[in-house]
């Protein structure tokens, strides 16, 4: 069935893609009830066609099973499903940038050296010393003194979040995060078994009021935030509110992860304030102590290399290698021999990357201004992407319907604890120049459908 629809298939759209989210992150477990579809319209005041239509696209997506006689359940789409989704005809979902300008001499000059890697021991807990230290060198460097002790060497960014999440927190402790917020962070947390606050963050920054006395009300055990360039805002935190906060987090026995996976992805931000935890080395700690400060190679170089890291003080380290072998034995030495060149030339292969955001930005700002002018996109001045303030709510509904017409998008409420943000769209400046146009054109049009009630229902399968 295809022609102009009403209403209700904005409704049922926009339902079965919150649905969805809550399935894909844990929040509805699979396996889960459902209400009856009688039952849904009754309690969530829509129509009962709105809700048939809402569980047969999701049947259709793979994330509900229903059984005559025993109800619908929550389902994970079988893996077939997933790569079946027309996902990479333009994908906005992810943030991900093409390797920087420079990796692959590298790469060409570390595999002459490739070989040597039989060196390494096989089964390292702790990282390659020569990755470490350079790693500790780029702190020290950039003004906070640190010795390759304080960091073990991760599978990535997302597996020192997790790693540190698995590894530090216990049942039923409290974990402040931001809101919105980078969700695979807030996922490793939640299924750590914390329980969730948030505190609000837009392209403006940082409520500090409601920050800190969230701390100091509530006292998490840990604070997960991402200060600069934060994803997904763009926004950076000012140097004075940083030194409030690590006082305030001291004050209150909260331990403060920092994620600095986006720390390098200035464009043109007038200041660069250094590492976070340099804070908490002036407030006291020699050593930034109160302050775990994960890193990534990721969105700075090439999200394939795998490379993360925690830098911490010596006692957190060692909890981390003691929690690491229930998950994983080691991070690959020669991603490490690659990460070793990579951080010693980081300064560098650094220009390359800002030149290459500095266009994509550009042409994302040109995209919104031209097919888009009613939507509020403010300029960041660094990151992967703009946080855009849509002209009413409808953020998971415009995600939904795209879906449908081949172009995968991170709606509003996937960034927020509590399914809100119906009113902001992340726009990823990260995907190849012409699929910018293209995709902004997609966007805008859906919208105005949307909002018109003239959307094309998607095709029956
Ligand atoms: C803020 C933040 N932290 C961590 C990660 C994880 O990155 P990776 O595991 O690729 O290093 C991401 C990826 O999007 C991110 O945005």
């Amino acid at each position: 069935m295809t022609g102009p629809l009403g209403a209700e298939s904005v409704a049922y759209a926009e339902l079965a893609g919150r649905v969805r989210l809550l399935i894909a992150d844990g929040r509805i477990p699979a396996g889960t009830l459902l209400p009856s579809e009688r039952e849904l319209a009754a309690q969530a005041g829509r129509s009962r066609t709105t809700i048939v239509a809402a569980y047969r696209a999701l049947r259709d997506s793979g994330h509900l099973v229903s059984r005559q006689g025993s109800g619908s359940r929550a389902s994970l789409p079988h893996l077939a499903e997933v790569s079946k989704r027309p996902d990479a005809a333009l994908n906005f979902a992810g943030s991900i940038p093409p390797p920087v300008d420079g990796l692959r001499e590298l790469i060409v000059e570390v595999t002459a050296a490739l070989p040597d890697i039989t060196a390494f021991p096989g089964f390292d807990l702790l990282g390659n010393d020569g990755l470490r230290a350079a790693v500790a060198d780029r702190y020290t460097a950039r003004g906070l003194p640190t010795s390759p002790d304080q960091i073990i060497v991760t599978t990535g960014g997302q597996h020192a979040i997790a790693l540190t999440a698995q590894a530090l927190v216990r049942r039923t402790d409290v974990v402040l995060v931001e809101s919105p917020t980078y969700p695979h962070a807030f996922e490793a947390f939640r299924r750590a078994g914390a329980r969730m606050v948030a505190t609000p963050v837009t392209a403006a920054g940082w409520d500090m009021d409601h920050l800190l006395s969230t701390l100091q009300r509530v006292r998490p055990a840990i604070a997960y935030l991402i200060p600069d360039f934060h994803n997904p805002t763009g926004a950076s935190l000012p140097a004075q509110d940083r030194a409030r906060l690590v006082h305030a987090a001291r004050a209150a026995g909260t331990m403060l992860v920092v994620d600095e996976a986006t720390v390098d992805l200035s464009i043109d931000r007038p200041w660069d304030d250094g590492p976070f935890a340099r804070h908490a080395a002036r407030d006291g700690g020699a050593t930034g102590s109160g302050v775990i400060t994960l890193g990534s190679l990721s969105k700075s170089i090439w999200s394939g290399l795998r490379i993360g890291w925690v830098r911490a003080d010596e006692a957190v380290v060692r909890r981390l290698v003691q929690a690491r072998p229930a998950g994983d034995l080691g991070t690959p030495p020669i991603e490490q021999l690659v990460g070793e060149r990579v951080v010693g030339r980081m300064d560098e292969l650094l220009a390359g990357r800002r030149r290459f955001l500095r266009g994509q930005r550009a042409a994302l700002g040109a995209a919104l201004a031209r097919h888009a002018p009613g939507w509020r996109a403010p300029w960041p001045d660094g990151g992967l992407s703009m946080w855009v303030q849509l002209d009413r709510p409808g953020s998971s509904a415009l995600a939904a319907v795209c879906r449908e017409r081949g172009m995968s998008l991170s709606a509003g409420p996937a960034f927020s604890v509590d399914g809100s943000l119906e009113r902001f769209l992340r726009v990823p400046f990260t995907a190849p120049l012409a699929d910018l146009d293209r995709g902004v054109r997609l966007l805008a049009e859906v919208w105005a459908q949307l909002a018109a009630g003239t959307m094309a229902a998607p095709a029956a399968r």
